[in-house]
């Protein structure tokens, strides 16, 4: 299944040199990096392994004139040998995508009858009463971006580099490519080469001032 290629970059420089690119050079993604990047993606974990993404992949540019128009102009639509519109498909919990991932289960010689029948009885009635969100977008939006996550970092260990965007609207670009209702767009991301200027990092707050120990606002002890 995977492409047996080395990441340029190993993951910890990966994720340090990461940047959101504001802007691109005209080279293309060699389709084996960009396929495997896409392959990798989809490794995420997700509630009952229903895999609710989808990722449309723009290259042409008539294409991603039509989606940086949606997107507030932003320069890196239009620029960006490929853009991904990141979608949640909030269908993944009908029927027939609970017998697919039940099968995919089977393929992989791990499903029992026992779960698969817990899986039938129990992800129906999850969605219907669900105490963790409150709204399905919410659920798509949840794990479309886990697989963002690690789309980004496995392209930069290539060698691509990504800018994810939450500047766009939404209706606008599910009428221009034919998204359905019950699909959610969670964010663009923008992959290809960044070019000058290149993004500065901007800094992170430190560990201790965003986690906690026990309780929320508790400060963090790491030595007990
Ligand atoms: C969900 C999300 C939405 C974002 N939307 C945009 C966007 O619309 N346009 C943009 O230029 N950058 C966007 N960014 C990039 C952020 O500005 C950037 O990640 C942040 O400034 C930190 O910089 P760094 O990623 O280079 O470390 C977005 C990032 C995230 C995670």
């Amino acid at each position: 299944m995977f492409v047996e290629m080395h990441p340029y970059i190993g993951l910890i420089e990966a994720i340090k040199q990461r940047r959101a690119a504001r802007a691109f050079k005209s080279n293309t993604i060699p389709e084996a990096i960009l396929q495997e990047i896409l392959e990798l993606a989809v490794q995420a974990p997700s509630g009952f392994n229903l895999q609710p993404w989808r990722f449309i992949v723009v290259k042409e540019q008539k294409n991603k004139d039509k989606l940086q128009a949606c997107a507030f102009n932003q320069r890196q639509v239009g620029e960006a040998p490929v853009m991904l519109i990141c979608c949640g498909d909030r269908r993944v919990k009908q029927r027939e995508n609970i017998t697919s991932v039940i099968q995919l289960g089977e393929a992989q010689g791990i499903m029992t009858p026992s779960y698969a029948n817990y899986m039938r009885a129990n992800i129906p009635e999850f969605f219907t009463n669900h105490p963790s969100f409150e709204t399905m977008e919410t659920w798509t939006n949840r794990h479309t971006m886990i697989a963002v996550a690690y789309m980004m970092i496995v392209a930069k260990s290539f060698g691509v580099d990504s800018c994810p965007m939450e500047g766009f609207n939404t209706q606008q670009i599910k009428q221009a490519f034919q998204i359905p209702e019950e699909v959610d767009i969670c964010c663009l991301l923008a992959l290809g080469y960044a070019a000058e200027p290149l993004k500065q990092y901007g800094g992170r707050f430190p560990i201790n001032q965003v986690c906690f120990q026990e309780t929320y606002n508790q400060p963090l002890q790491p030595n007990t």
